[in-house]
């Protein structure tokens, strides 16, 4: 009998290591062969597998993206526990490893409840699991970010410009506060931690009374202290992010008009999540694809691999999923110590 695996939700810098991890150990320690599904859910509700081969995970550790494809598609909306058993037959399945986000683990986790051999692997580069202390792909989005936020620094002290750079996380500031940590940023905005424009405006007058050219770090899910009714009228979209157009777009002429100072801004969008994982990421991934082979051997299913300060641990799904990791407000405060 076979393992299936599947990559699902956005992708994610570091997918092709866990893969790569969990064929190796697989079939070298375990003697155990895979399926690959293809794009997610959608492959194993429509039955669109192949054979996954140890020499078809070769060199793939640096490579970003998912040989896998993924997809968002729910196998609840295709077929359910019924359609899931059947195609697993039909490919002498015996036992999944479902690599993705929040929304794939939950539908993992309702799958093992229906008595399906799922392992989950966290996978998010906004690092907003709870039952896991680091995902894979957070350290290569907060390095692209860092760097890109140091060449954007650089264009607008040239021209005495304040700068406003939106980074990913819908939900969490994570990505923004580390970056914008690295970066120096004089102000960084999260979801979190509720702000208003006249602190932020401070902030961007107190760096440019220092000689410096402002940046502000957003992070995509971050809604300004007072727009609460705009968020109200307009609704949320499928993420649940407020439909008010990109925040850096709405920030960056609200900052000028009110500090003088002219002001562009940048989203950096999918760029953090593009191309090659950082070492770190890599070393990861590997370890978490290798956890979860041991996990399916062990028949542990319904769980989900984790990072547990430097072990690699197994958490239940019940637990890793539902609640968000969110930024600590002390966390928040130590790091807005250093703005303006
Ligand atoms: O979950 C990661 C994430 O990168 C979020 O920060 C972002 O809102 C979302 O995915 C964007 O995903 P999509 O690929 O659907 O645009």
């Amino acid at each position: 009998m076979h393992i299936g695996i599947l990559t699902s939700g956005g992708d994610c810098p570091g997918l092709n290591a866990v893969i790569r991890g969990a064929v190796i150990k697989g079939t070298r320690i375990h003697d155990r062969s895979f399926v690959g599904i293809r794009d997610g859910w959608r492959g194993l509700v429509e039955d669109d597998c192949f054979p996954l081969k140890r020499k078809r995970v070769r060199g793939l550790s640096g490579m970003g993206g998912t040989i896998l494809g993924t997809s968002r598609t729910n196998p609840y909306e295709g077929g359910g526990p019924e359609r899931v058993r059947e195609v697993m037959a039909r490919n002498d399945m015996d036992s999944l490893i479902a690599i993705g986000g929040e929304g794939t683990l939950t539908a993992a986790r309702r799958l093992a409840d229906e008595g399906i051999h799922v392992v989950g692997v966290p996978k998010t580069i906004d690092n907003d699991l709870s039952a896991t202390d680091y995902t894979f792909g957070f350290d290569t989005a907060v390095s692209i970010a860092t760097e890109s936020i140091d060449r954007l620094r650089t264009t607008a002290e040239a021209h005495h410009r304040c700068m406003v750079v939106e980074v990913m996380g819908r939900h969490v500031g994570w990505i923004a506060l580390h970056a914008g940590l690295a970066s120096g940023a004089h102000a960084i905005l999260i979801p979190e931690v509720a702000t208003t424009l006249d602190q932020i405006t401070e902030w961007v007058l107190e760096a440019q009374r220092r000689g410096r050219a402002p940046v502000v770090v957003v992070a995509e899910g971050f809604v300004l202290d007072g727009e609460e009714e705009a968020v109200a009228q307009h609704g949320l979209d499928a993420f649940g992010r407020p439909r008010l157009g990109g925040v850096a777009q709405r920030l960056a002429p609200m900052i000028e008009d009110a500090t003088g100072i002219e002001t562009r801004q940048m989203t950096l969008g999918h760029l953090q999540r593009g191309g090659s994982p950082t070492a770190y990421d890599r070393v990861l991934a590997t370890r978490f694809g290798v956890g979860a082979i041991d996990a399916v051997v062990a028949e542990q299913w319904g769980t989900m691999v984790a990072l547990d300060g430097i072990d690699i641990a197994t958490v239940s799904l019940t637990d890793a999923v539902g609640t968000l990791k969110t930024v600590p407000r002390a966390r928040y405060d130590e790091a807005a110590i250093l703005f303006g």
